[in-house]
């Protein structure tokens, strides 16, 4: 028969071995519990003085046991709770996730530039879409169909046809926005109406088959439209000198009228910049058409152009940008380099 100090070596033992709480708890029934080993240890016979000893011994011996329940509950609590730090630990030495703040794309800060410098100059700002009819894009730019002028714009069409069953088209400039534009807003100009000009920027996106270092499928254009009965190639010049000169924030440039071909325009004119210094210095760089609204143009606006005279311009958005920070290559534009791309930022 085993004595006291055998079953509490033996719980003691069992209580060590149990590796979870749930049979720790079966442990402790075996020797707490009712019918546990410990309970046929309670005194029941002897003289009183032998049931006080007897009775000393036996509550002795069951502290032994709640005791060592109790540190192994509390060993094996702590040592889920480990296990649930271990599993859930962080790396402080890992670099943060923090959100990265966004910025805008250089095209796009261009953008926001022109319209800013053209606004302060009393131009409207305006778009329209980019899937255009072949009236606007061409026709009614004095570009009929067939004519060879035509082909210096290679077109991306649309699977959808027009009212005259003509395909849609990716407008390929932003010039069908002087047409919507001054259709738009000649009545008032006929009536000399307050705030009735046509004096408008239209930037937006445009589409050719194109594409190598300095041309893209997709690029921006900025148009701009003066139209009222006397304005003349000298405010181009002069308006346009001006938009340059705030644009790369520089007076030291010559601007050049080099003559040109447009269909729309007549008289027509590259505009060519050069840099009086800087790594770009002494150079003659193209940056927009331009030139005098061609008469039948003046006529799809719905004006007559014995009255009405004006000058337009197309700069291609990507074109400033890459000259404003000195950029050789326009496919970096559409990369998504972030290397690239936070350097604008
Ligand atoms: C035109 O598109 C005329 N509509 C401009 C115009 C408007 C003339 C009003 C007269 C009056 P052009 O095809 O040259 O012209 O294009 C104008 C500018 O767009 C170019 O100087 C160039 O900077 C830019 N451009 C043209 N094609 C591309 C391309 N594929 N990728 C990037 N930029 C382009
Ligand atoms: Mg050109």
């Amino acid at each position: 028969m085993q004595d006291l100090d055998g079953i509490v070596a033996k719980a003691l033992a069992d209580f060590a071995a149990s590796a979870d709480p749930a049979s720790l708890e079966n442990a402790k029934a075996r020797y707490l519990g009712k019918s546990g080993e410990l309970n046929a240890f309670r005194p029941s016979s002897g003289t009183p003085e032998e049931r006080k000893a007897a009775g000393a011994a036996f509550n002795a011996a069951k502290q032994k046991i709640e005791q060592a329940l109790e540190a192994r509950r509390g060993a094996l609590a702590d040592a889920k709770l480990n296990e649930r730090l271990a599993a859930e630990a962080l790396d402080v030495t890992l670099p943060g996730r923090g959100r990265g703040s966004g910025g805008l794309h250089p095209v796009i800060r261009t953008w926001q530039r022109i319209e800013a410098i053209w606004r302060s100059i009393g131009f409207d700002v305006a778009d329209g879409p980019e899937i255009e009819t072949d009236w606007y894009n061409f026709t009614a730019l004095n570009n009929p169909e067939n004519h060879p002028a035509r082909s210096m714009q290679d077109t991306f069409y649309v699977d959808l046809k027009d009212e005259q069953g003509l395909p849609l088209l990716l407008r390929t400039h932003t010039s069908p926005m002087q047409v919507r534009y001054a259709r738009m807003h000649a009545e008032k100009l006929r009536q000399k109406a307050e705030w009735a000009a046509i004096k408008v920027i239209a930037p937006g996106r445009t589409y050719r088959v194109d594409s190598d270092a300095t041309h893209s499928p997709m690029f921006h254009q900025v148009e701009g439209l003066w139209i009222d009965e006397d304005i003349s190639f000298a405010d181009l010049k002069g308006t346009y000198t001006e938009f340059l000169r705030r644009f790369f924030e520089i007076d030291d440039l010559e601007v050049r009228f080099r003559p040109s071909f447009f269909p729309f325009t007549e008289p027509s004119a590259e505009i060519d910049m050069m840099f009086k210094s800087g790594t770009l210095k002494g150079r003659w760089l193209e940056i927009s058409g331009s030139g005098q609204v061609h008469p039948t143009v003046v006529r799809n606006f719905g004006l007559d152009p014995e009255k009405y005279i004006g000058f337009a311009f197309g700069s291609g958005l990507e074109r400033l940008t890459m000259l404003r920070y000195g950029i050789e290559d326009l496919r970096l534009f559409f990369d998504d380099d972030l290397r690239f791309l936070e350097q604008f930022s």
